[in-house]
């Protein structure tokens, strides 16, 4: 096996982790599964606060990233640790206050690269924004700017992988 074939690992931060770094988690985890990748990428959440550390994601997230056909009822959530930043290969972060929260706690050698998620949907300074303290149309909103982006991301990984392959 070449040094190459070492999985890629991925990690959505967002505040709780709870509504949007879960769903995307979820949402990457499908995509890869249908593109028989899932061996071959380590995919996971956290959030940069520690109020929803062990909780399922939020009902109103399961039950949107339910509608379409993704089930994320089985997580639980983590608060974001140092290892991480040696560990992952990328840190997608969801808005800005994640972007500056992340970089605060980024160590000079880490090896991860910290990117907002909507770079992969062309929006390099797009924000997901927080549903939390609104109703079903924001979840649906941020599943919305989470697919598009997490299309972008699988994209991206298809063809790192092929590039490896070569
Ligand atoms: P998330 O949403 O960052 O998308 O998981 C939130 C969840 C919980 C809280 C804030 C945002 N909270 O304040 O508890």
């Amino acid at each position: 096996m070449s040094e190459t074939s070492v999985p890629q690992r991925i990690l959505f931060v967002c505040l709780g982790n709870i509504c949007r770094s879960p769903t995307a988690e979820g949402m990457l985890r499908q995509r890869l599964a249908q593109l028989g990748l899932e061996e071959r990428v380590e995919v996971d959440s956290c959030g940069t606060g520690a109020w929803h550390v062990g909780d399922p994601p939020d009902p109103r997230a399961i039950e949107a990233a339910s509608a379409r056909g993704i089930d994320i009822s089985g997580l639980r959530g983590r608060q974001l640790a140092s290892e991480d930043f040696a560990t992952c290969d990328e840190i997608l972060v969801m808005d800005a206050a994640n972007l500056a929260d992340v970089a605060a706690r980024k160590p000079a050698n880490a090896r991860a690269q910290v990117l907002r998620l909507m770079a992969y949907a062309g929006q390099p300074d797009a924000d997901v924004p927080d549903p939390y303290f609104g109703g079903e149309a924001g979840f649906l909103y941020a599943l919305d700017q989470i697919e598009a982006a997490v299309d972008g991301v699988a994209t991206a990984l298809m063809r790192r992988m092929a590039v490896d392959d070569a």
